[in-house]
């Protein structure tokens, strides 16, 4: 059983960690214990002084070390003498704003629960078993459930919150967290991903200070700015080695996460909807869902909870045929000729892309409407003949008959005021009344939240699939959100917009991939402005950034890697000089760091000489032939960018017998050793060939001695070495 409850005790056990919580006499369900797997109740580790001005709930009486500002909740609120951060808010319908959960009754079931409207972890009851603890606060009869979801084989435990309006009068939350998490003590680092539009997910590591530390965005995206996922890890923590916790909220929408060191020096973390421009109406018998935090814990260092991370995201997040299927190698138009093609143009780098061995032809932005530059078109889904005579049949027959599949971009949740759709309904975008509105990349937002505005995207987006043979979506979404108001809410509901509005995103895209299983939807925003597990619950890939420098790309894919597997990375080789920053790289270091990833190009391929293009086809062949051990591989970082001069990388298969390492070395110097690497997760005791030579070496030393790099001449020169075991 992954889940006990024993005197008083919730253990929820994985294969390799426990999770404890313990419920005290005053009904208070408080944290014990999430790390290394013990047989032991963990209580004794906790004992509480007598704080001042850390008062005392009234039933403890003269018991002053019992108060609600030192104890690890397990989930904190506002109000009841806490003030610590809370994983949750409400006003009551008096005003007033405390809270104070305490436990009615729990139970315990096989397989992992579901959450109404919102993309969860799956898995069956072989697979999961599912914890629910009903607390309530007395006073208002508000109830809490907390939901635990244990994946015993994957090291995995979900949480999410379902709110129950069962009292006698309305309510109103103002913070809904999804997750609190208490630590015994605040001597820790945590490591969080930030970035820009072109450059996502920089890795940064801090250690933790008293007072609140918080990441998050506002945006109505998970954002290009913040990713919604965190680790915590002791200080010591390595790749290889040391105790770490992450947390990724499975989420597209603004999203907060915060930490707090308290004065005893215990840490708090809590993570969910952004609590700014976020508030819940919950009337009598209404409910309301938080979304869910994946959870795992590793204690063999960073490296391990990737993997874990990986593993729950691949096998128990995406869905559909393609989840754990090879993906086709696409060539996509955006970079060759941005909005400035036809019929003829597209064919010729489709004709090329299929004589070069590429699978799949994606058209991007510029195809529909008066669309010719991004001022106009956006919501008008219909083809632009001015650029594709006849529309798009022909050309996809043409396409199909070269023997390539074909792929189509939307942007479906923006609307051109230059546009049909707008002229026609200017109030299906969001704006305040009285207010102009925000234009970011000219564009204005539809409101996603209303019916009618996901009817017409789903008929539209429908009718293109049906009529033509599409077998893949890049669904794209260029700017942040901001103008929320909806005239059909009434004022007091208007802050519910922000995640209505994600709820109708999830809508949407449930419809059309439930109705389109056989195409392969890739999500994108503006690059990875929305990499998150809620998005990867749609699209298996995600564009992940819109700077396709190969150099660059290292330390984004680096960062993306901690949490999402290389299956999810939409990955493409362009043209140099590269159109973000202007550098050159050699071919080979394009191709070798897009193929970590969901492989791809972006370029004019009728623009190489004949031995770049001889250099491609290779490319294709090689990516088809490593991409079941790039794909089901273990994922290993072998360095670290900003510290080692190198990205280093490797993908072991299950059974450890092929190995491939790839990199990028930044810098050639002169007069210096080679560098090397040490390599990992191999067999100790095998021998190991390098690409193919008859030297070999044992796993055990190609562990701790490493492997020496080629020399290399000239800057960002990538290399790949396979390993085969003897
Ligand atoms: C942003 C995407 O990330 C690009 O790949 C491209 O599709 C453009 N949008 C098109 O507008």
């Amino acid at each position: 059983m992954a889940i006990r409850f024993e005197g008083n005790i919730f253990h929820l056990t994985t294969d390799h960690t426990l999770y404890q919580m313990g419920l005290d006499a005053f009904g208070v369900l408080y944290h014990l214990w999430y790390g290394e797997k013990t047989e032991c109740s963990m209580c004794y580790l906790y004992h509480y002084p007598d704080v001042g001005f850390s008062g005392n709930p009234y039933e403890a009486g003269k018991l002053r070390t019992y108060s609600m500002d030192t104890l690890p909740l397990e989930y904190a609120t506002l109000g009841n003498g806490d003030y610590r951060i809370p994983a949750a808010a409400a006003v009551h319908a008096d005003g007033s704003c405390a809270l104070d959960f305490r436990y009615e009754s729990h139970k315990i079931y096989n397989g992992k629960y579901g959450i109404e409207g919102l993309p969860a972890v799956y898995a069956d009851a072989s697979q999961a078993q599912t914890l629910e603890i009903r607390l309530r606060d007395a006073a208002s009869g508000l109830v809490a459930v907390l939901f635990y979801g244990v994946l015993e084989e994957m090291d995995v435990i979900t949480r999410s919150v379902v709110f129950e309006n069962d009292g006698e009068e309305d309510l109103t939350l103002t913070k809904a967290h999804s997750v609190c998490l208490q630590l015994l003590d605040g001597a820790w680092d945590w490591i969080h991903f930030h970035g820009r539009h072109t450059m996502e997910r920089q890795m940064e590591r801090t250690s933790l200070f008293h007072g609140i530390q918080q990441i998050g965005s506002t945006r109505g995206t998970s954002s290009h700015q913040q990713n919604p996922s965190l680790i915590l890890c002791e200080q010591g923590c390595t790749e290889t080695s040391g105790l770490c916790i992450g947390a990724a909220l499975m989420y597209s929408g603004s999203f907060q996460a915060q930490i707090e060191v308290d004065q005893l020096g215990q840490a708090r973390m809590v993570m969910g909807i952004h609590p700014e421009q976020f508030s819940w109406k919950l009337k009598k018998g209404e409910r309301f869902s938080a979304p869910e935090v994946i959870l795992s814990c590793s204690t063999q260092g960073l490296g391990k909870l990737s993997q874990q991370f990986h593993a729950v995201i691949r096998n128990h997040v995406c869905r559909g045929n393609y989840k754990l299927s090879s993906r086709p190698v696409l060539i996509n138009n955006w970079e060759a000729t941005y909005f400035d093609f036809n019929e003829e143009k597209i064919y010729s780098i489709a004709k090329q892309a299929s004589e070069l061995g590429i699978d799949l032809m994606v058209l991007d932005d510029g195809w529909f409407g008066k669309r010719d530059g991004d001022c106009s078109g956006l919501g008008d889904w219909t083809v632009n003949e001015q650029k594709l005579k006849g529309g798009l049949a022909p050309l996809v027959e043409k396409i199909n008959a070269l023997g390539m599949r074909f792929g189509l971009w939307f942007e479906p949740e923006m609307v051109s005021e230059d546009s049909d759709l707008y002229r026609e309904h200017p109030d299906w975008a969001l704006r305040i009344p009285g207010r102009k509105p925000v234009r970011s990349r000219y564009q204005l937002v539809l409101d996603l939240s209303r019916e009618e505005v996901r009817d017409y995207l789903y008929e539209s987006m429908r009718k293109l699939l049906r009529e033509n043979h599409i077998e893949y979506v890049k669904w794209d979404m260029n700017r942040s959100i901001c103008d929320w108001y909806n005239p059909a809410l009434p004022p007091e509901r208007q802050a519910e917009l922000p995640h209505r509005y994600i709820l109708g995103l999830y809508e949407l895209l449930e419809r059309l991939t439930t109705e389109f299983p056989d195409v392969l939807f890739e999500g994108c925003s503006g690059g990875g402005g929305r990499f998150d597990a809620g998005m990867l619950y749609y699209c298996p890939q995600i564009w992940c950034s819109d700077d396709t420098d190969a150099h660059e790309r290292t330390f984004i894919q680096y960062g993306t890697s901690f949490f999402y597997p290389v299956s999810t990375v939409g990955s493409h080789v362009s043209a140099v000089p590269n159109h973000q920053t202007g550098r050159v790289t050699a071919l080979e270091t394009r191709g070798t760091v897009a193929m970590a990833g969901s492989f791809g190009y972006e370029l004019d391929l009728n623009l190489l000489r004949d031995e770049e293009k001889e250099t491609v086809a290779e490319q294709v062949k090689r990516y088809r032939k490593l991409q079941p051990l790039i794909y089901d591989g273990s994922y290993f970082r072998l360095s670290n960018p900003y510290r080692d001069g190198m990205a280093a990388w490797s993908f072991v298969s299950e059974d450890q017998s092929r190995v491939l390492v790839q990199g990028v070395i930044y810098r050639a110097e002169a007069n210096v050793l080679q560098k090397r690497l040490r390599l990992r997760g191999l067999d100790p005791q095998a021998g190991y060939r390098v690409n193919g030579s008859k030297q070999s070496y044992t796993g055990s030393a190609l562990m701790a001695g490493g492997l020496l790099l080629p020399k290399v001449a000239g800057d960002d020169v990538a290399f790949e070495l396979y390993l085969e075991r003897l």
